[in-house]
């Protein structure tokens, strides 16, 4: 049913011109990518600088939803790369929180690669190592890009202790950061336990505290990552960041609207952002208007935002589907040049017009 490509052969069976298909399962993603954090964070970077000057295509996320099942969703994130890249596809990510107290993963998914030329889909990669590495990637570089007319956190605070608290950290570690502490808060002991256990493990030093409750957490770090599965904001007292620092608000929906009207917004794409109630849609709904955010990750990269010392910086990502394109081609290359590219016999039939 399926064959390993050989080194030798072409992607494309020219002889009879049947495009291949290739299915990149989940060990051999994290082959590709492990170990690579500082060239998939400088991909990442690239492609949505790319995505920022107009180098791509990429429509709103389309979210599924169930009646019966009010904290699940499916969503799909379609695009498209230009340029040297040059690739179409889709990610379809699901998100059931509670996966995770039957011991399984809360996210799930796969990314579909469809041809330039002729749109035929050529491979699906196991994507949650995918998705959580171009989260960290951009999670990382947004934290170098944010405190560079700052004093550079020193102490890091993780609020929400899962998978992508870890890819985080994995990235920062990778890309230059140490700090001096590292406080973990998780509303489940055995997460911030399991976090703990992987900090230690990571040897990248640090005084590592498990704190009991949030205020603690958020007022002992000036780099706070929030990473957790919550649907609506429960962060709602602003003096809790009265040390103005610099907030990854990656799951979006943590702090109450209030939060963000008294602080520096800073998203990474501000159609893309304001949508599906995250915190910035909400502070939106609250005023009627966008003039909250100073600006896209990009305008800072740039130099056409200021940044005030005197507020908490808070970089809100809503996660761009180019970004797991370049990424997941970038494994796709990866796996095919090493000569282990599963294809799958046959999976396109039928291929003559009139039988
Ligand atoms: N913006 C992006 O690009 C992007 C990309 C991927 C994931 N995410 C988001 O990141 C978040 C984390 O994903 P994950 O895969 O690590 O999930 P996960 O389920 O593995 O971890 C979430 C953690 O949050 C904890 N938690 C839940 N409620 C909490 C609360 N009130 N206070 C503190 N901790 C709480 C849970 O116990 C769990 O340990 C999700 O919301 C996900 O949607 C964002």
């Amino acid at each position: 049913m399926t064959r390993i490509l050989p080194t030798t052969e072409s992607v494309m069976d020219s002889s009879v011109n049947v495009p291949t298909f290739a299915v990149v399962p989940g060990n051999q993603v994290q082959q590709a990518l492990r170990g690579r954090e500082s060239q998939v964070m400088e991909l990442v970077e690239g492609t949505y600088r790319a995505h920022s000057t107009g180098g791509s295509v990429n429509p709103p996320s389309y979210f599924l939803r169930f009646p019966d099942r009010p904290t699940a969703r499916i969503i799909a994130l379609p695009a498209s790369i230009d340029g040297r890249v040059r690739v179409d596809g889709l990610k379809w990510i699901s998100s059931f929180p509670d996966n995770v107290p039957a011991g399984l993963p809360r996210a799930s998914a796969v990314l579909i690669l469809n041809d330039h030329d002729t749109g035929y889909p050529f491979a699906c990669l196991e994507s949650s190592i995918i998705s959580a590495s171009r989260t960290a990637a951009l999670a990382a570089s947004a934290a170098g890009w944010l405190s560079r007319h700052r004093c550079r956190p020193s102490r890091a605070g993780f609020f929400g202790a899962g998978l992508i608290a870890r890819y985080i950290h994995t990235y920062l570690a990778a890309t230059g950061w140490s700090f001096d502490e590292i406080g973990v808060y998780d509303t489940c002991a055995d997460s911030a336990a399991g976090f703990r256990g992987y900090l230690e493990r990571s040897g990248t030093g640090g005084r590592i505290t498990v704190h009991d409750r949030a205020e603690r957490l958020i007022r002992s770090s000036d780099l706070v990552v929030f990473a957790t599965s919550v649907g609506k904001p429960h962060v709602s007292d602003l003096s809790w960041f009265d040390h103005n620092p610099v907030v990854l608000h990656v799951s979006l929906r943590d702090l109450a609207p209030e939060i963000l009207l008294a602080s520096t917004n800073i998203v990474d794409d501000v159609e893309h952002c304001l949508r599906a109630n995250t915190s910035p849609h909400l502070a939106e709904q609250l005023t009627g208007n966008r003039d909250f955010v100073r600006g896209t990750l990009y305008d800072v990269m740039v130099e056409r935002v200021r940044l005030p010392r005197e507020a908490p910086l808070v970089f809100s990502p809503f996660g761009l589907g180019v970004l797991d394109l370049a990424v997941g081609k970038y494994v796709y290359d990866e796996v095919a040049r090493s000569g282990r590219l599963c294809l799958v016999d046959d999976f396109f039939h039928d291929l003559r017009r009139y039988g």
